[in-house]
C-alpha cells in the first residue's frame, strides 16, 4: 500500500495499493495479493496482463525503433496495424487516423467530420447531436458531445452547445404497451425530430455507443434502432460517429459491434482493446467518402498529436489484433460470454437488490435498485458502487461499478469486461466472488435501506 505519493490521483484522498505484475487474467499487488480483473481495468485488458506474444512484440519494435515522428516518417507497424484494421472495418470504412486513447479518437472524429462539410461548402454545419447517458471522454471537445451529466457539470461553461437525445434504455423507459421494437423506434426517432428542430443544414452528425458502456452499465439499444437511426442519418445527409471505444476490437464477440446491428457508420473511434492496455493506442477510422473529399480538397485533415502512429504501441496493438485471431478469441468471447450470462443469472435473478442484467459477449452490466418491483434507485448517499468495489477488491477481484446511472446522479451499476482468454472456471470464480462482494456490501448498509 503506498501511503505518501507525488501523484495527483484520480481519488486523492485515500490509499492505492501498487501493482507490480499480472498473470494472465490476474493482477498482482506489492504484498503478492492477486486480484482476478473482471472488468479489464475499465474494459482495457482484453488479453490479460502478460501476454508473452505481445510483450516480445513490444520488446522488438523498441529494439529497431522505438517512434519516428509522424510529420516525417510513416513506420511498419503502424501500416500493418491499419492493414489488419480496415481488413475488418465496416464496409466503406478504409482509412485509419491512429492516436493514443478514446478521447482523442472522438476529438479526430468531431474535427475530421466538420473539416468535410467545410470542404464539401457546407459550412453552416457545425452541431453534433449524441445522447443523455453515454460518455465520449474527458477532453473538452469530447466532453462536450458526451451526456454524463455528471462529469460535464463543473466545466458545463467550457464546453461547446450540445444537443442531446435520449439514450435507448428500455429497462427504464420502455413503456408497458410498448413491444421493444416499437419502443427502439420511438427513440430512434428523436433524432429525426431533434435534426428538423436544429435545422438540418448545421448538423454534422450524430454521435453514439453501439451499446453504452460505463454511464449506463451496458445498455444493448432495442432492435431495429439501429438501422432507423442510419435511415434518418441518411435522409438528412447527416453523418454517423460509432463510439466503440469501450464495446469494440472484438468486446461483443465481434471485431466492432456495430455489426451486431447491421449498421454502417461513416466514422468509428476505438481505443480500449485496440492495444489492450499494453500500450496506449487510440484510432479514428473513417469512410472513403470522407476521406476523398478532403484529399481531393485541402489534401490535409487539421489536426495532429505528437504520438500519433507512434510505432510501438502499434507495434503492439498488431500484436493484441493477431492474438485474438490467430487464437480464435472471438469465439472465446462468444462462448464464455454466454457463460457468464447464465452465470450472472443464476445468482443474481432473484437478488432483492439487482433490477437488470444485460450483456454481450464478454461485455456485462447489473443495475442496482432499492425495489425490483418499481425499479427505485438506491439512495445515491449509501455509495453503494463503492462499496461494492472494494469488497470486490479485499475478496481479489476487480469490477467496475459505477453511478449516475439513470441520469447522471441516481443508480448505480456494476460493469463486468473480463479478458478474452477468460476460462470456465474464472468465469464461476468471477460470480461467486461478486456475490460475495454485493452481499458484503448490502450487509454495511442494511440499517440504511
Ligand atoms: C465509450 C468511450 N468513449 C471514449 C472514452 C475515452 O477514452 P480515454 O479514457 O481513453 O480517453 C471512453 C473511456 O472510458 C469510453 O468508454
Amino acid at each position: 500500500m503506498q501511503t505518501t505519493t507525488h501523484i495527483l490521483h484520480r481519488q486523492i484522498r485515500g490509499t492505492l495499493p501498487v501493482a507490480i505484475g499480472g498473470d494472465g487474467p490476474y493482477l498482482i499487488d506489492s504484498e503478492g495479493k492477486r486480484y482476478l480483473d473482471a472488468s479489464g481495468g475499465a474494459a482495457v485488458s482484453c488479453l490479460g496482463h502478460s501476454h508473452p506474444r505481445v510483450i516480445a512484440a513490444i520488446k522488438n519494435q523498441v529494439e529497431r525503433l522505438a517512434f519516428a515522428h509522424s510529420s516525417f516518417f510513416t513506420s511498419e507497424p503502424a501500416e500493418s496495424l491499419a492493414d489488419f484494421l480496415v481488413e475488418r472495418a465496416p464496409p466503406a470504412i478504409e482509412h485509419v487516423y491512429f492516436v493514443s486513447g478514446g478521447s482523442e479518437a472522438i476529438e479526430a472524429a468531431l474535427k475530421i467530420t466538420r473539416q468535410y462539410f467545410v470542404e464539401k461548402g457546407e459550412p453552416r454545419r457545425y452541431k453534433f447531436i449524441s445522447r443523455r447517458q453515454s460518455y465520449h471522454g474527458n477532453t473538452l471537445g469530447a466532453l462536450s458531445v458526451g451526456g454524463n451529466m455528471w462529469r460535464r457539470k463543473p466545466f458545463q461553461p467550457l464546453l461547446m452547445a450540445s444537443y442531446h437525445i435520449s439514450p435507448c434504455y428500455p429497462y427504464r423507459d420502455r413503456k408497458p404497451e410498448e413491444t421493444l421494437r416499437q419502443y427502439g423506434l420511438r427513440v430512434a426517432d428523436e433524432l429525426e425530430a431533434r435534426i428538423q428542430t436544429e435545422g438540418p443544414e448545421t448538423v454534422i452528425a450524430f454521435v453514439a455507443e453501439p451499446i453504452v458502456g460505463a454511464s449506463a452499465g451496458v445498455l444493448i439499444a432495442a432492435p431495429g434502432y439501429w438501422p432507423r437511426i442510419r435511415e434518418i442519418c441518411d435522409k438528412y445527409g447527416v453523418l454517423l460517429i460509432l463510439d466503440e471505444v469501450m464495446c469494440g476490437m472484438g468486446r461483443t464477440g465481434t471485431w466492432f459491434a456495430c455489426e451486431h446491428e447491421n449498421t454502417r457508420p461513416d466514422v468509428v473511434a476505438i481505443a480500449k482493446g485496440l492495444g489492450a492496455g499494453y500500450q496506449p493506442i487510440g484510432a479514428m477510422l473513417c469512410s472513403n467518402d470522407i476521406y476523398d473529399s478532403i484529399s481531393e480538397g485541402s489534401g490535409f485533415f487539421q489536426h495532429g498529436h505528437t504520438y500519433m502512429g507512434h510505432s510501438t504501441a502499434c507495434a503492439a496493438a498488431l500484436a493484441v489484433q493477431s492474438v485474438i485471431e490467430d487464437e480464435n478469441l472471438l469465439h472465446n468471447v462468444r462462448a464464455r460470454g454466454a457463460e457468464l450470462g447464465e452465470e450472472l443469472r443464476r445468482r443474481f435473478a432473484e437478488h432483492p437488490y439487482i433490477g437488470d442484467i444485460r450483456g454481450r459477449g464478454l461485455f456485462w452490466g447489473l443495475e442496482l435498485v432499492a425495489d425490483r418491483e418499481s425499479k427505485q434507485p438506491l439512495d445515491p448517499a449509501l455509495n453503494i458502487h463503492e462499496r461494492i468495489k472494494q469488497h470486490a477488491m479485499s475478496l481479489g477481484l476487480l469490477c467496475y461499478p459505477g453511478a449516475g446511472t439513470i441520469d447522471g446522479e441516481r443508480g448505480n451499476h456494476i460493469l463486468l469486461a473480463p479478458p478474452f482468454i477468460i476460462t470456465s472456471e474464472q468465469v464461476e470464480e468471477i460470480g461467486e466472488k461478486l456475490a460475495k462482494a454485493i452481499d458484503q456490501a448490502f450487509l454495511a448498509v442494511a440499517a440504511q435501506l
